[in-house]
């Protein structure tokens, strides 16, 4: 063995690197010891934004989706990483490569940053920039996918309205999001979802919401992020013949619909079994969700859809 590699292992023989891999501060580092200021204004107000691509057998899945949504949502919010759009990629790359993940969670951040002392005026503030790649983050494990699907509640707790922090904008305001989840774990549930004030449901903490009501699968279009999930989803849905709606999903709707899924970047297509301790058609995973599910793994081979990620070796 080298000596690099041995300074390089862990008690158990394991490289740090192994557990995943950031990128802070222009320099690559293993991501337990990735660090930013407790006075960075992202910590301290939240102010930032962030964009998680996977990676899926050793492939970015629509990285140029994500890439496009991450600019325009720090153009959106006056942020400036510092490095354009191409040393994103390569850092992507470089967190994926250095961590030797085949299957990962990949993350990119742009905070408010720091402000010089004595300044109050955040354009003076120096933005921060981060990423990180760490083994693939399941909001729910694939096992459970296909067996027993997952539970959902809907909260009572209204998401807070897009006119004070736009959805569309990938931010950290989730403490509605976390609240409600704690009321959900009350009733052993998993998954939440939350309404806006009319009562349409909008989205949960980390996905969007498909209901399949009288054939027609409906997906609320406002008040919730627009996930490349529910797009790649919404696409599929079309391309196999089935009628899909943006637009309002009521509560009772929900309630009653014949299938239930949500998507995310952290677990793809997921089945809903219950909501509201009530189970969704037979109680199982629909057929056509876990039709969709197959269509959208199988994707990820599609060079239309995802890029090889930059490994070393
Ligand atoms: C609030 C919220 N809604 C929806 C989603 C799903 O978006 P995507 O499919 O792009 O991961 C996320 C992803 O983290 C999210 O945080």
């Amino acid at each position: 063995m080298k000596l690099d590699s041995l300074h390089n292992t862990e008690g158990d023989g394991r490289s740090p690197w192994e557990r995943g891999a950031a990128y802070v501060d222009g320099e690559f580092c293993p991501i337990e010891d990735a660090r930013i200021s407790v006075l960075d204004l992202g910590v301290t107000r939240g102010d930032c934004t962030y964009d998680v691509v996977h990676v899926w057998e050793g492939r970015f899945f629509r990285l140029d989706a994500h890439l496009d949504r991450f600019a325009a949502n720090l153009r959106r919010l006056r942020l400036d990483p510092g490095v354009d759009r191409s040393a994103i990629e390569s850092v992507l790359h470089g967190c994926v490569g250095r961590a030797g993940l085949r299957s990962a969670y990949v993350s990119m951040t742009c905070t408010r940053g720091r402000l010089p002392r004595g300044s109050r005026d955040l354009r003076t503030a120096r933005n921060t920039f981060y990423c990180y790649a760490v083994p693939f983050v399941w909001i729910a494990p694939p096992e459970q996918q296909t067996t027993t699907g997952v539970g959902m509640w809907i909260s009572d707790i209204p998401r807070i309205p897009p006119d004070s922090v736009d959805p569309l904008v990938k931010n950290y305001h989730w403490l509605d999001m976390d609240m409600a989840l704690f009321g959900a774990y009350e009733h052993d549930v998993g998954l939440v979802v939350l309404r806006d004030r009319a009562g349409g449901v909008t989205e949960g903490p980390g996905f969007n919401v498909f209901a399949l009501v009288d054939g027609v699968w409906r997906t609320p279009a406002s008040g919730t992020l627009h996930g490349i999930t529910r797009r790649s989803a919404i696409d599929l849905l079309r391309e196999g013949g089935a009628r899909v709606e943006e637009g309002p999903l009521a509560a009772p709707d929900l309630r009653r619909a014949d299938e239930v899924l949500v998507t995310s970047t952290a677990g793809g297509v997921i089945p809903v079994t219950a909501v509201d301790a009530s189970p969704v058609g037979a109680g199982r995973p629909g057929e056509r969700t876990l039709d969709l599910r197959d269509r959208y793994w199988a994707r990820h081979a599609d060079p239309a859809y995802s890029t090889p990620v930059q490994y070393d070796d």
